[in-house]
């Protein structure tokens, strides 16, 4: 009679004896470790588990736009991996919770144990960032060591791809309607900025109209960087603006999942810090930052800063150039009906 085996029991398919057994590691035994320890290595190595499954969905998602033509059919596959990434960001956000059950003084009777221990050190969390992209603070950027092509880098290119106006990147005439597009908006918002500023100004015109000319100069340069036209973020500005087309649906809600993302990844990160301040106030960090200061600012980091940006200049629907070339944006099947 065969020997029976546990192949496909529960504990072998989880591995649980091997998972159960890791939270003695550096310690001889489990008895070393005390109750509050044990919640704190419990607590970082299922943050470590969560931020393998937010690696795999993202690079999912990469991977799906990395390509020089993405299938309609694909955009909702990638919305998919972004979403399951964005709830585990909820989750953790939430599992902060569980750590303040500490409290600062059982922190810090092992505290000094962990050295120069530090999330500060989480491979897994350089990965995640690489895989989104370059962070931004402050107009500089956070240098990432990690070599990764990042979903903001092939997001860009999908993008500079998108129909303007019904034309194309090599459609031949395409500078030139890109352009025009581009003007026309640009004018329409500075006449509804001039609007603005005349309805505000009663006590300090000077100053309110100073301020929209700055918001019109703004809007120029994102568009137009060094005077050229940018097709990267006048797509982005045309799928934003005529969000309604059924073409542009899945490109649409693919954008607001992207800055879903970062939201919640930024709302993750500042509960972080919050739950830092509450264990070890002001102090410096086991890592050797200036702890909740450091923590602070990474909650300021940007990295779909495109994605942010175009909100500022975006102009009411009924005022928006008129839309050429409308049956490109149908459904097929539907131009013609
Ligand atoms: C008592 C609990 C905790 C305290 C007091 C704490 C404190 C800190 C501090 C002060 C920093 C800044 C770097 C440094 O100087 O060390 C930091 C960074 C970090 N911590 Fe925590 N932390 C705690 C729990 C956790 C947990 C459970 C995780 C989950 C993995 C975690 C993940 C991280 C990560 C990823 C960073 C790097 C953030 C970045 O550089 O953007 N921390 N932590």
């Amino acid at each position: 009679m065969p020997t029976p085996t546990n192949k496909g029991s529960y504990p072998e398919y989880l591995r649980l004896k091997e998972l159960l057994s890791l939270q003695s590691g550096w310690k001889e035994n489990e008895e070393d470790i005390s109750a509050d320890e044990l919640h704190f290595i419990i607590v970082h190595q299922s943050f470590e588990l969560w931020f393998k499954l937010v690696i795999s969905e993202l690079t999912q998602a990469r991977d799906t736009l990395d390509r020089s033509y993405v299938q309609e059919t694909e955009i909702p596959k990638a919305v998919h991996h972004m979403e399951r990434a964005i709830e585990t960001f909820r989750l953790m956000a939430q599992q902060w919770k569980v750590m303040e059950t500490l409290t600062p003084q059982g922190f810090l009777s092992f505290r000094d144990e962990l050295g120069t221990a530090s999330g500060f050190e989480s491979k897994q969390m350089r990965m995640m960032e690489a895989i989104m992209g370059d962070f931004w603070v402050d107009g500089k950027k956070i240098e990432n060591q990690l070599n990764e092509k990042s979903i903001q880098e092939v997001v860009t290119k999908w993008l500079s791809r998108t129909p303007i106006q019904g034309s194309l990147p090599d459609d031949s005439n395409d500078d030139k309607i890109v352009e025009e597009f581009v003007n026309e908006y640009l004018n329409i918002h500075l006449k509804l900025g001039e609007k603005a500023a005349r309805t505000l100004s009663d006590n300090d015109s000077e100053n309110i109209s100073n301020k929209f000319e700055e918001v019109n100069k703004q809007a120029s340069e994102f568009l137009k960087p060094n005077g050229k036209c940018d097709r990267s973020r006048t797509g982005l500005l045309f799928i934003e603006s005529y969000r309604e087309l059924p073409l542009l649906s899945w490109p649409r809600k693919l954008i607001d999942t992207m800055v879903e993302l970062e939201e919640a990844m930024l709302l993750w990160r500042s509960s972080h810090a919050r739950m830092v301040e509450r264990m070890i106030g002001r102090r410096i960090g086991t890592g050797g930052s200036s702890g909740v200061d450091y923590l602070d600012r990474t909650a300021r980091y940007r990295v779909f800063t495109d994605l942010w940006g175009v909100r500022t200049i975006l102009i009411k629907k009924e005022a928006l150039p008129e839309l050429k070339n409308s049956e490109f944006y149908s459904f097929v099947g539907e131009a013609n009906d």
